[in-house]
C-alpha cells in the first residue's frame, strides 16, 4: 500500500498540492497517495489525528490552520518555531509529529535558483506583516540583505516583527513613509491586498535599476502589483507559483528523503493555469 500523506486546510478544493506532488511521485518513482483533506473551523487536531491515527505519513497544512498546526505539533524546527506557523507535519517512528516550516525556503529557493535573483547584499522591501511574512523572515535573513525594510499599513505589525530579523539593518515603516526612501533591489509582496485586485499605495521610484519584484500569491490571473512593477521597470516580475513549487519540494524532500526537480513541474504547472 502506498504511504499516505495530505493537504489539510478549510477550503482545500482548490489547493494544487496533490498535482503537485503526484508530478513529484512520479518524477522520482516514490510510492506515495496525497489527498486533499477538509477540516471543520473547529475541528483542526481531531481530524489531523484521526490520519494519522489511520497510518497516514504526513500533511501539509494551509490556511487557516498553520498556527494551531504550530501548536498540535510535539516538537518544531527552528525555522517552524520562528515562523510562529508549521506548514508540513512530520510523523516520526515513535508517533509524535515533527512541525516545519517549507515556505521561507522555498520562497528563497524560487528567487535564487529560478530567477537568479541576488539577496545578499541587496536592500529588500516586504510589504505587509502578517501570517505570510511572518513565514518567511528566516529564511530571508539568512540570505544576509544589505538592508530589510518592513512596510505595512498597519505600522505596529511591521515593527512587530522586527525583533524576528535579527542580525540584519532592519527598519519598519508605514506605506506613505515609503516615498523618502531610497530604491530597493527587491520587494516582495507579501500582503492579501491582490485577492481583492488591489495593491498597496506605493509611490513611483521604489525599485532600482534591476529590481526583481516578487508576489506571494500566485494565479493565471493578472496582478496590479506585478503590472505596477512592470510599468516602473522592475527587471524580473515573479508569481508565487514557483515559491508554491518550492515549498512543496522541500515538504517531499523532508517525508521521503528525495529532493524532486522543480522545473519541469512548474512548467507544467504554468501550463495547467493557462
Ligand atoms: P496572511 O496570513 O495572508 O499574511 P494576514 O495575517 O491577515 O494574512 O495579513 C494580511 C496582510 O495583508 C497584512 O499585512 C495586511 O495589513 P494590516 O496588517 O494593516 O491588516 C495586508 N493587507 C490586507 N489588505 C490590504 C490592503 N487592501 N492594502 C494593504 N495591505 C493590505
Amino acid at each position: 500500500m502506498p504511504d499516505h500523506y495530505a493537504v489539510v486546510g478549510n477550503p482545500v478544493a482548490h489547493s494544487q498540492s496533490p498535482r503537485i506532488h503526484a508530478l513529484f511521485a512520479e518524477q522520482t518513482g516514490e510510492d506515495i497517495r496525497y489527498d486533499r483533506l477538509e477540516a471543520p473551523l473547529e475541528g483542526f487536531a481531531d481530524r489531523v489525528r484521526t490520519f494519522f491515527d489511520q497510518g497516514g505519513h504526513g500533511l501539509n497544512v494551509t490556511v487557516p490552520f498553520k498556527q494551531e498546526a504550530w501548536q498540535l505539533a510535539d516538537f518544531r524546527t527552528p525555522r517552524a518555531e520562528h515562523a510562529g506557523a508549521v506548514n508540513t507535519l512530520i510523523r516520526h517512528a515513535d508517533g509524535r509529529l515533527e512541525g516545519d516550516n517549507t515556505d521561507g525556503v522555498g520562497l528563497v529557493r524560487d528567487l535564487i535558483n529560478n530567477h537568479d535573483v541576488l539577496i545578499r547584499g541587496r536592500r529588500v522591501l516586504i510589504l505587509g506583516a502578517g501570517g505570510a511574512v511572518r513565514g518567511i523572515l528566516l529564511p530571508l535573513v539568512e540570505q544576509a540583505p544589505l538592508e530589510l525594510v518592513i512596510a505595512n499599513r498597519t505600522l505596529s505589525r511591521a515593527e512587530g516583527l522586527l525583533p524576528l530579523c535579527h542580525g540584519v539593518t532592519r527598519d519598519a515603516l508605514a506605506f506613505d513613509d515609503l516615498a523618502a526612501e531610497h530604491p530597493f533591489d527587491l520587494v516582495i509582496n507579501g500582503t492579501s491586498a491582490g485577492l481583492d485586485g488591489g495593491m498597496p499605495p506605493l509611490p513611483d521610484g521604489l525599485l532600482s535599476a534591476d529590481a526583481a519584484v516578487q508576489e506571494m500569491a500566485y494565479g493565471a490571473d493578472g496582478s496590479a502589483f506585478r503590472d505596477w512593477a512592470r510599468d516602473q521597470g522592475a527587471s524580473r516580475t515573479i508569481d508565487g507559483l514557483g515559491m508554491l513549487v518550492e515549498q512543496a519540494a522541500e515538504s517531499f524532500f523532508l517525508w521521503r528523503g528525495v529532493r524532486p526537480r522543480t522545473a519541469p513541474v512548474i512548467e507544467e504547472l504554468r501550463a495547467d493555469l493557462g
